[in-house]
Formats: C-alpha cells, sequence, structure tokens
C-alpha cells in the first residue's frame, strides 16, 4: 500500500469511529436554534424569600393567614413541606428548578433589613451563580416607605450587591453601561414631581449618570398609569398580576398597545404571566383594586394562554408571577399530591394532579424556548 492510501484508510478509519461511538445527547433546542441561550435574561421570575419556619427560624412567618391559629390555608401545599427561605438546601433546589426552566433572572421580594422579611440576599445571590442565573430586587410597597427611605435602601442594596457576578444589569442603547434593573411595587403611591427630583437628568437630585443610576421599573395598574410612569422618568413598567380583564394593564389584549406605547418612547414593558390566582390573605393593607376574584387554573390552560398573549404582544420580556406565591395561588414551584397533603394536615388542597409536581416547571420551559425563538425573529 502506497502512503497516501495508508492515510487515507486511517482517517476513513478515524470518522467511521466518530460517527460510531456513542455521542452525548445535547438538547435539540441548542443544535436546531443556536441563538437561544437558556438561561435567558429576557424572562424574569418572581421570588418570594420571606417564609420562615419553627425548626429552623425559632417562628412560622408568612405562611399562616392566621398566626394565633398556625392553620395553613392556601390552594396548594408545597411539596417540600412549609419550609424556611433561609435555608441554603431550599434556596439551592429552587435556583436548580428555575435554572431548569431557562429562566434567567430571579426577581426577590425586597423588604429592608429591619423587617422579619427581608430576604437573605447573599445566600440568593452565592446559589443563583452557581446555576447561571442573575438577581435583582422587587421593591416592595413597606410599612412608611418614603421617597427618601427608599432611595437610602437602594442605594445600599448598589454598595453591597452590584460588584456581585450574579446581580442582573442589562445594557440598553440610551445608557452608556449595564444598569441594575430594579422593579418598584406601587410606585404611585409618590407624587410623580418627587420621583422627577431623582430620576429627571436635569433635576438637581439626578441619580441619572451617578453610580447609582438603574432602570427602574414600575407597577402600573390602570390605563393613566403607563403615562403617569413615564412622566415621572421611569424607565419602564411591568403588570404584576396576569388577570385577564381584572384591570387594564392585566388584560392580555392590552399587552400590544402598551408594548407599542413602551416602544414609541424607548422604554421597557415587562408583562406578567401567572398560571392562576387564589388569594388567601387578609385585605387589609392591601389596594383593593390589586386583588381580584379567583380565577381557576384549568389544568394549565390559563398559564397557556397567558403565555400565549405575552408572545404575541411582541414585548421584549416577561416576568412569571410566580414562582413560589403559595398564599396567592400563583406559584410554578412543585406541589404536594391533595392525596399526600391530607394524611399530613387533613385538609383538602388542589394539586397538580395526574401530571407531575414539576409540571408547571415543564411548561415554563416550553415557553421561555418559544419566547426566546419568536424574539429572534422580530425587528
Ligand atoms: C424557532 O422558530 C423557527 C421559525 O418559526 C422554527 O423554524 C424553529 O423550529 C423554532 N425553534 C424552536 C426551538 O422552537
Ligand atoms: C385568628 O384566629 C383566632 C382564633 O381562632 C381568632 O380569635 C382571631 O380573630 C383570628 N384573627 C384573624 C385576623 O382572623
Ligand atoms: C422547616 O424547614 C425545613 C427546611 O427549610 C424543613 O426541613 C423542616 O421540615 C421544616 N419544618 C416544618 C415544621 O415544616
Ligand atoms: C410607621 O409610622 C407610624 C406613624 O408615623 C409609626 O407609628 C410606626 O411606628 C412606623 N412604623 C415603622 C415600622 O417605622
Ligand atoms: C437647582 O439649582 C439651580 C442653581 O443652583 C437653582 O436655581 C434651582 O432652583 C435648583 N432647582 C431645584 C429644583 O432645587
Amino acid at each position: 500500500m502506497t502512503k497516501t492510501q495508508i492515510a487515507f484508510l486511517i482517517a476513513f478509519g478515524l470518522s467511521l469511529l466518530f460517527y460510531l461511538l456513542p455521542r452525548k445527547e445535547y438538547e435539540s433546542v441548542v443544535i436546531s436554534e443556536p441563538s437561544i441561550t437558556l438561561p435567558t435574561g429576557k424572562v424574569h421570575i418572581f421570588y418570594d424569600a420571606s417564609f420562615r419556619n419553627k425548626t429552623f427560624d425559632g417562628a412560622f412567618l408568612n405562611w399562616y393567614t392566621n398566626s394565633s391559629t398556625e392553620k395553613y390555608d392556601a390552594a396548594f401545599y408545597p411539596e417540600l413541606g412549609l419550609y424556611s427561605s433561609k435555608d441554603p438546601k431550599v434556596i439551592d433546589l429552587h435556583m436548580k428548578q428555575i435554572q431548569s426552566t431557562g429562566v434567567g433572572v430571579v426577581v426577590v421580594s425586597w423588604w429592608p433589613d429591619d423587617f422579619e422579611r427581608s430576604p437573605p440576599m447573599s445566600l440568593i445571590l452565592e446559589h443563583a451563580q452557581k446555576y447561571g442565573l442573575k438577581v435583582t430586587v422587587h421593591i416592595q410597597n413597606y410599612p412608611n416607605r418614603t421617597l427618601h427611605n427608599l432611595m437610602t435602601n437602594f442605594v445600599k442594596i448598589l454598595k453591597m450587591y452590584d460588584a456581585h457576578p450574579a446581580f442582573y444589569k442589562l445594557k440598553v442603547p440610551s445608557k452608556k453601561r449595564p444598569l441594575p434593573l430594579i422593579y418598584i411595587y406601587e410606585p404611585l403611591a409618590f407624587n410623580p414631581n418627587k420621583w422627577n427630583l431623582l430620576l429627571s437628568s436635569t433635576s438637581n437630585f439626578t441619580i441619572r449618570e451617578t453610580r447609582f443610576d438603574a432602570l427602574f421599573i414600575g407597577l402600573i395598574v390602570e390605563d393613566t398609569d403607563q403615562y403617569v410612569v413615564t412622566n415621572s422618568n421611569f424607565d419602564g413598567f411591568y403588570t404584576w398580576l396576569s388577570l385577564c380583564r381584572s384591570t387594564y394593564a392585566s388584560t392580555w389584549y392590552n399587552w400590544p398597545y402598551i408594548q407599542d406605547f413602551a416602544r414609541d418612547r424607548g422604554l421597557i414593558f415587562i408583562p406578567s404571566v401567572s398560571p392562576g390566582y387564589d388569594y388567601r390573605l387578609s385585605s387589609d393593607n392591601i389596594n383593593p383594586r390589586l386583588i381580584p376574584p379567583r380565577i381557576a387554573r384549568n389544568s394549565g390552560m390559563y398559564y397557556n394562554n397567558a403565555w400565549s398573549r405575552a408572545v404575541v404582544s411582541r414585548s421584549k420580556f416577561v416576568a412569571i408571577n410566580s414562582f413560589n406565591g403559595w398564599l396567592e395561588g400563583t406559584q410554578i414551584e412543585p406541589a404536594e399530591t391533595s392525596e399526600k397533603a391530607y394524611t399530613l394536615l387533613k385538609t383538602n388542597f388542589e394539586d397538580y394532579t395526574p401530571e407531575n409536581s414539576d409540571v408547571y416547571l415543564q411548561m415554563t420551559r416550553e415557553w421561555v424556548i418559544e419566547f426566546s425563538n419568536r424574539s429572534l425573529y422580530r425587528p
């Protein structure tokens, strides 16, 4: 045999071997659509880290609608039991589950340090980083929130976490550098003029172009809110509950108009999708327009509808409400079967059967892929 023939045989043998050897199964998504990378920063999820329990924290917090009776009174019961949000094992599992859905940004309900509900941010950031996720905050309307203490708290958050690699930053064309994106619940509790002092670039007290500049995203509910939030110099707005027809902003059919409104002004619009809703807490201290009636899940049909409307809205981002809003019945976290929950608490709960407990995580993954893919083909 000549040298060329030998070389040919070796090359042939090697390529044959390459085809015959078993190869690692990569997910088909990654092969057919190399431009979709998961987890994606386009999809955010609201995360409640205010649950505390007796064995871990000494007392229950946030699980009971009435703490004197210690009765768990939500529609579903968590597969993990009444866990502590401060337990590193729980946080780790949650971040792993969120990563499995392809969602890229964890939006933590944020209360100041002097509240028991204050989230364990450092732990969340640490475990999120392990799974390639990013973390930001959803500033709650805590008692005695003033614009002054809100900004003090915001500066504190940035000083503590800004340098953390898992702290979420977004680069938008109008800004020189990637900035944190901060959700603000009920921003209209303050007069727009006050917001302008902080957020208008021409004000003497502006934080624009300073070290503490950020993308401020405010909640909108009624149809005039988008104007007020825009005039307050916010960088965008979000809807909290995706309860179709309960308010202007939560009505799916309005999302394309809200998206156009945002796009024309260079703002960010983030509609929220929920799998259902069943509020069990007392309505004291809650703005009644934020508490619509119960909405059944219909075995996931409601969630699918909400997602499909988010996809056609052409918004660049979407937020899931929620990962673990158990008391509002909005969670996608795995729920215990009603049978098992009944043996534990002698109470009837809903569950996800006949599907598995992770069915909402799986549905989420399918929609995250669909949403990311569609946005690739959009102008
Ligand atoms: C993405 O969308 C394109 C065009 O609609 C389609 O051909 C492709 O199969 C989609 N990919 C995934 C992963 O859904
Ligand atoms: C909590 O339960 C106790 C005992 O049943 C009752 O007296 C109290 O009124 C309840 N509190 C609320 C806020 O429902
Ligand atoms: C408290 O939470 C931990 C995990 O965070 C769990 O192991 C424990 O069973 C919980 N205790 C109760 C009483 O639910
Ligand atoms: C909030 O303000 C009220 C009235 O000004 C005061 O009584 C209360 O102690 C304050 N609460 C907190 C948590 O600062
Ligand atoms: C901002 O500063 C200018 C010049 O010092 C002053 O004339 C103006 O009144 C200030 N505006 C506010 C809103 O404080």
